[in-house]
């Protein structure tokens, strides 16, 4: 049992808002491990530029999601939720980092080449994104990292920058971060085989309207098995969510439908949608809430982004002296 370490991850801001796939990649297993351990919870909005080029979606974007994080929270939650972007030092960190981490190690991303591979048009942030993400983790000497196995190589880097900075300063002032990935839902499938992503818009939102989610739940592509004939669970798509969110014994019920015959994916998909408002409803009622009035939701994040700063002063300072800027 993870106890008395630092815990640290983070969701971007884009799209719109949180998906199932976020939950049980990032969210979900870091409302786990935060009794006993001290947790933070970041809002990325620099690395969210990378991609959202208008200053109105990004704050309509950051507003909702700083609601959806704390309607996951239970109460006496002693999570800290922060806005990347409110701490001062922390692009000053990135620069040293920057400095000090060779191209070549950089030449290695996976998300860089994809990207590379299907914009024809990329800006620099996108090559410098784990650089950021590294000071993001770094600077809070994150012990541990829970993410969806997409993010396993941001973590490595990490790792290598922190390496290459005390190798080249000989000093030892960053905290090697490991990625906590649930290996069960390390990738939370969607239809075509390519993970939920908003990237692909093939996601399932948390806090869609119902209408929104009964369309997406709709658009779960299964195969042409009819009705009357047995169905494998096992390979179907909207049973992989159903087994996802519905209790176990729920699940193997519904397991057995499939392979009895006559009940179709028409019925699956009417469970699924059933079960995951079951899952998401408390959530999704706190949302609606904040929605309404979500002072108090901006009220705490200004609160825990003065805590998360005076971690980033005692780093700075560190790296300053380290490197000379001190
Ligand atoms: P998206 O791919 O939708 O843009 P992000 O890149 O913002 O999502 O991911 C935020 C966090 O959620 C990361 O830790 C990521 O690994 C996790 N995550 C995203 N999609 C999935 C998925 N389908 N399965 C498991 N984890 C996921
Ligand atoms: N790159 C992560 C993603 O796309 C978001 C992120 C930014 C992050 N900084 C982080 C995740 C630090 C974990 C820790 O999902």
């Amino acid at each position: 049992m993870i106890q008395n370490k630092t815990i640290l991850t983070g969701v971007k801001a884009t799209g719109d808002g949180l998906h199932i796939g976020n939950y049980f990649g990032a969210i979900r297993p870091l409302l786990e491990i935060a009794p006993g351990n001290t947790t933070y919870l970041m809002i990325p909005d620099l690395h969210s530029l990378t991609s959202v080029h208008s200053a109105e979606t990004l704050r309509q974007n950051k507003r909702n999601i700083f609601s959806q994080y704390l309607s996951f929270f239970p109460e006496n939650c002693e999570i800290i939720v922060f806005e990347q972007s409110s701490l001062a030092r922390h692009n000053d960190i990135v620069w040293v980092l920057n400095s000090a981490t060779p191209y070549s190690l950089m030449l290695r991303a996976h998300a860089f080449k994809d990207s590379q591979a299907k914009n024809s048009e990329i800006n620099m942030a996108v090559f410098n994104y784990p650089i950021l993400m590294a000071a993001d983790i770094l600077n809070f000497d994150a012990h541990y990292v829970p993410v969806g196995k997409d993010q396993k190589q941001h973590i490595e880097f990490a790792r290598d920058i922190a390496g290459n900075f005390h190798k080249l300063y000989n000093c030892e002032i960053f905290t090697f971060p490991e990625a906590l990935i649930t290996e069960e839902v390390e990738v939370i499938p969607w239809t075509d085989g390519r993970k939920m992503s908003k990237s692909y818009n093939n996601f399932i939102g948390i806090f869609d309207d119902e209408k929104t989610v009964k369309k997406k739940i709709a658009s779960i592509v299964t195969d042409t098995t009819p009705l009357e004939e047995a169905k494998n669970p096992d390979t179907c798509n909207v049973f992989a969510l159903i087994k996802l969110l519905a209790p176990q014994e729920e699940a193997n019920t519904i397991a057995q439908k499939y392979r009895e015959g006559w009940y179709g994916y028409g019925h699956a998909k009417k469970d699924l949608e059933r079960i995951f408002l079951v899952y998401f409803s408390d959530a999704r009622k706190k949302y609606a809430d904040f929605q309404k009035d979500d002072t108090q939701v901006v009220e705490r994040i200004q609160k825990w982004n003065a805590i998360a700063q005076t971690v980033v002063n005692k780093k700075y300072d560190a790296i300053a002296k380290a490197v000379g800027l001190l």
